[in-house]
C-alpha cells in the first residue's frame, strides 16, 4: 500500500567526534532521533534522517599522533566502529555524513566563500582564551572560576592571525528570531540561557586556525584551516547537496529539528542561524536541547572508569530492551542518572513481566483454548468495551506526546494498555470460561480482544522497538504492513493462526546481572587529559632556541646567593659559566660530569655579581626537580 505523504520531515543528530568509541550518552541522542524518524515515517511523512561524524580538529590530530597513525587512518577506524554500532542497533538513518568526505569539504569551502563575499568574514589577530579539548574560544567573562565553562579545564591564551565571522552583527536578529519563533529553541530554559548570552554582547567568531592543519583549508588562504564549528555545522546542508546539487536541499531544507545535547545548543542556536542568515538561506525550524545521562552525578569519563558501553548492554539484553530503557526512563531536556539497577528493573518489570508476559500468555491461551486460531468477538460486556475503547484511544495520545518529544510519556501511554490488558486477563479468568460450553462465546471474545490489544501494542511500540513488533507480528501470524492507522481499529485479526515463539524478554536475575556488569567494568582506562600549559608557541618561536649538549666540568655554590649554583659547562670548543637557581635541590659535587642540555643563545645576564651565559634544562617531577641529561658524548656542543 502506498501512503500519501503528509510532507517532508528532516531530523538530524549532532555529528559525533570520532575521538573514541561512542558511549551510552551518544547512543541516547541517536536512539531518540531514530524513534522520531520511525514515528514520522509510520505517520506518513517523507523522512530524511541524517547523522554522521565530525572528524577535523586539533584534538583528533593529537590523538592520531599519539597512536602513530595519520588522522585519516585514526578516524576511519573509529568511524567504522560507530557505523557498526548503528547497524547493530538498526538505526534507520538515511544518510551518514563524514566531514572528511570530498562532498562536504568542497561545499564548506563554498559556504565560506559566500560568507566572505557577503563581507561577513575578515582577517585579524585573535587574542583569546582557548580551551583545546573543547576547541572553543571563550571571553574572560564566560569563564567559570577562570576555567572552561563547558569542561572545567584550564584555558590558554591564544594569539594568532585568524579569520573572523561578524557574529556580533547578528545579536539583534537572533533575539528577534527567538521572539518571533519561540518554538525555534526548546526547551524554554535553553532559550532563556541563550538570550542572556546574547544580551552580554556577542563577539565576532574566530573561524580559522593556523596552529594545526587537520581541517578544511580556507579557500582564500591555504595557510588557514576552517575552525571546526563552521565546518561541523555546515554538515546539515552539505549532506543535502547545498549549494551545487540542490535537489535534496530543496526538498528537505529547512530541517524540522536538530536534536542536540545541552552543551552544544549555543552553537546551534547562535552560530548556526547566524551563518545561515549570512548566506541568505532559511533557518531550521527547531533546535531541541536534550539533557545528559550522568553517572554518579557526573559526566561519563574514561578516567573515572564509568563509561557505559552500549555494545555490552546490547549483547546481554538486546537492542529493544536498551532502547526501551533509554526512551522510557529519561525526561527529554533534563539530565538523568544512569544506573545498571534502574535499567535492569525497567527491563524486568516493564518488558519481561508486563509486555512479555501479556504476549506469551495470550498466545498460549489461544493455542490451548482455540486450536491456535484467533476467534471472532461474539459478545461484549462493559469490561470488554472499556478495554476496546482504551486500546483504540492510545495512538492519538502517543501522537500528542511525540509532538512534544516526550518519549517517556508516549511509552507510558502504551503501557497503560499493556497493564490494562494484563488486568483484563485476571478479571476475565479465561481458564474458568474455558470450562463450560455456555461461556465459550465470552472466552472467544476475551481471546480476540487480547489478540487485538497485542496487535495494537505492536504497532504503537514500532517507533521505539521495531524488532519486538516483528516478533509479535510473527506470533500473531499477521503479515500486514505495520500501519499507524491500524492502531485505531479493533477487528483485524479474526481467523489468524498464531505461532508461539520465543520469550520476548527473558526475566533477569538482577543480583547476578549487577555482579557481572560490575566485573565487566574492569580497571579504569586512562583518559588523555591535556596538561596545564603555558600559552602555545609556534615552531618558528621554538626554532629560535639553540640547544647544545654540554658537560658540567665544575660546580660550586654562588658566593653571594644561597639559592644559586655556578656551573662551568664545556660545549665543544667553549667552556662557559652558567648559573641556575637550584641549590636547594642539588649538591654541587653531584652535578660534576653530567651531560646536560644548554640553552646556548640565551641573552647573558648578571646574577648577584657573576655573569650567567645560557641556561641548563631542568624539569619538575612532582616536588622534586630533575636535571635533563643526555647520553651524548661529553661536552661536544652538538645541537
Ligand atoms: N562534534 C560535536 C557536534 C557537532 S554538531 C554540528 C560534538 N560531538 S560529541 O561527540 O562530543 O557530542 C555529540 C553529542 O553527544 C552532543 O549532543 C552531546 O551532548 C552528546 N552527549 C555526549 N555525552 C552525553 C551524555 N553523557 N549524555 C547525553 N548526551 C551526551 O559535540
Amino acid at each position: 500500500m502506498t501512503k500519501e505523504t503528509k510532507g517532508t520531515y528532516y531530523i538530524t543528530t549532532p555529528i559525533y567526534y570520532p575521538s573514541s568509541n561512542l558511549h551510552i550518552g551518544h547512543t541516547y541522542c541517536t536512539v531518540m532521533a531514530d524513534a522520531m524518524a520511525r514515528f514520522k515515517r509510520l505517520s506518513g511523512y517523507d523522512v530524511h534522517f541524517l547523522t554522521g561524524t565530525d572528524e577535523h580538529g586539533q584534538k583528533i590530530q593529537k590523538k592520531a599522533e599519539e597512536e602513530g597513525v595519520t588522522p585519516q587512518e585514526f578516524v576511519d577506524k573509529v568511524v567504522d566502529g560507530i557505523k557498526k554500532l548503528w547497524a547493530t542497533m538498526e538505526i534507520s538513518y538515511d544518510d551518514f555524513i563524514r566531514t572528511t568526505e570530498p562532498r562536504h569539504i568542497k561545499r564548506v569551502q563554498e559556504i565560506f566563500k559566500k560568507m566572505y563575499e557577503k563581507g561577513d568574514i575578515y582577517k585579524s589577530v585573535y587574542e583569546g582564551l582557548y580551551c583545546t579539548p573543547c576547541e572553543s574560544f571563550w571571553t574572560e567573562s564566560q569563564l567559570v572560576d577562570g576555567k572552561c565553562p563547558d569542561c572545567g579545564r584550564p584555558v590558554e591564551k591564544a594569539d594568532e592571525e585568524a579569520y573572523f565571522f561578524r557574529l556580533s552583527e547578528y545579536g539583534d536578529k537572533l533575539l528577534d528570531l527567538y521572539e518571533q519563533h519561540p518554538e525555534f529553541l526548546q526547551p524554554d530554559t535553553r532559550r532563556n540561557e541563550m538570550k542572556a548570552f546574547i544580551n552580554q554582547g556577542l563577539e565576532d567568531l574566530c573561524i580559522s586556525r593556523t596552529s594545526f592543519d587537520w581541517g578544511i583549508p580556507v579557500p582564500i588562504d591555504e595557510k588557514h584551516v576552517i575552525y571546526v564549528w563552521l565546518d561541523a555545522l555546515s554538515n546539515y546542508i552539505t549532506a543535502l547537496g547545498y549549494p551545487d546539487e540542490p535537489e535534496l536541499y530543496n526538498k528537505y531544507w529547512p530541517a524540522d529539528v536538530h536534536l542536540v545535547g545541552k552543551e552544544i545548543v549555543r552553537f546551534h542556536s547562535i552560530i548556526w542561524p547566524a551563518m545561515l542568515m549570512s548566506i541568505d538561506e532559511p533557518l531550521p525550524k527547531q533546535v531541541l536541547g536534550h539533557g545528559w545521562l550522568l553517572i554518579d552525578g557526573g559526566k561519563m569519563s574514561k578516567s573515572k572508569g564509568n563509561v557505559v558501553d552500549p555494545v555490552v548492554l546490547i549483547e546481554r539484553y538486546g537492542i529493544d530492551a536498551l532502547k526501551y530503557f533509554l526512551l522510557r526512563e529519561y525526561t527529554f531536556g533534563q539530565d538523568g542518572i544512569f544506573t545498571n539497577e534502574v535499567m535492569l528493573k525497567r527491563m524486568n518489570f516493564d518488558l519481561a513481566n508486563d509486555l512479555g508476559n501479556l504476549v506469551s500468555r495470550t498466545i498460549s491461551m489461544i493455542e490451548k483454548y482455540c486450536d491456535g486460531i484467533i476467534p471472532p468477538a461474539e459478545t461484549e460486556d462493559d469490561i470488554d468495551k472499556e478495554l476496546k475503547d482504551l486500546a483504540v484511544s492510545i495512538a492519538s495520545k502517543v501522537e500528542a506526546q511525540m509532538d512534544k518529544f516526550s518519549f517517556n510519556l508516549a511509552l507510558e501511554e502504551i503501557w497503560t494498555l499493556v497493564r490494562r490488558a494484563n488486568k483484563y486477563v485476571d478479571e476475565k479468568e479465561p481458564w474458568i470460561l474455558a470450562k463450560e460450553e455456555e461461556t465459550k462465546d465470552s472466552l472467544n471474545t476475551c481471546m480476540h480482544n487480547l489478540a487485538e490489544c497485542i496487535r495494537i501494542i505492536a504497532i504503537l511500540i514500532y517507533p521505539f522497538m521495531h524488532t519486538t513488533t516483528d516478533k509479535i507480528w510473527e506470533q500473531l501470524g499477521y503479515t500486514d504492513e505495520v500501519c499507524w492507522e491500524d492502531a485505531e481499529v479493533f477487528d483485524k485479526l479474526k481467523g489468524q493462526k498464531v505461532n508461539k515463539g520465543q520469550v520476548l524478554f527473558p526475566r533477569l536475575d538482577i543480583e547476578k546481572e549487577l555482579e557481572e556488569l560490575e566485573a565487566l567494568k574492569g580497571t579504569p582506562k586512562e583518559e588523555n587529559i591535556p596538561l596545564e600549559l603555558k600559552p602555545e608557541i609556534t615552531f618558528d618561536d621554538f626554532a629560535k632556541i639553540d640547544l647544545r649538549v654540554g658537560t658540567i666540568m665544575a660546580a660550586e655554590k654562588h658566593p653571594n646567593a644561597d639559592k644559586l649554583l655556578v656551573f662551568q659547562v664545556k660545549m665543544g670548543t667553549e667552556t662557559r659559566q652558567v648559573i641556575s637557581g637550584v641549590a636547594e635541590h642539588f649538591k654541587p659535587e653531584e652535578m660534576i660530569g653530567k651531560n646536560v642540555i644548554v640553552v646556548a643563545n640565551l641573552k647573558p645576564r648578571p646574577l648577584r655579581g657573576l655573569e650567567s651565559k645560557g641556561m641548563l634544562l631542568f624539569a619538575e617531577n612532582g616536588e622534586r626537580l630533575e636535571i635533563v641529561t643526555t647520553t651524548a658524548e661529553n661536552g661536544n656542543g652538538v645541537n
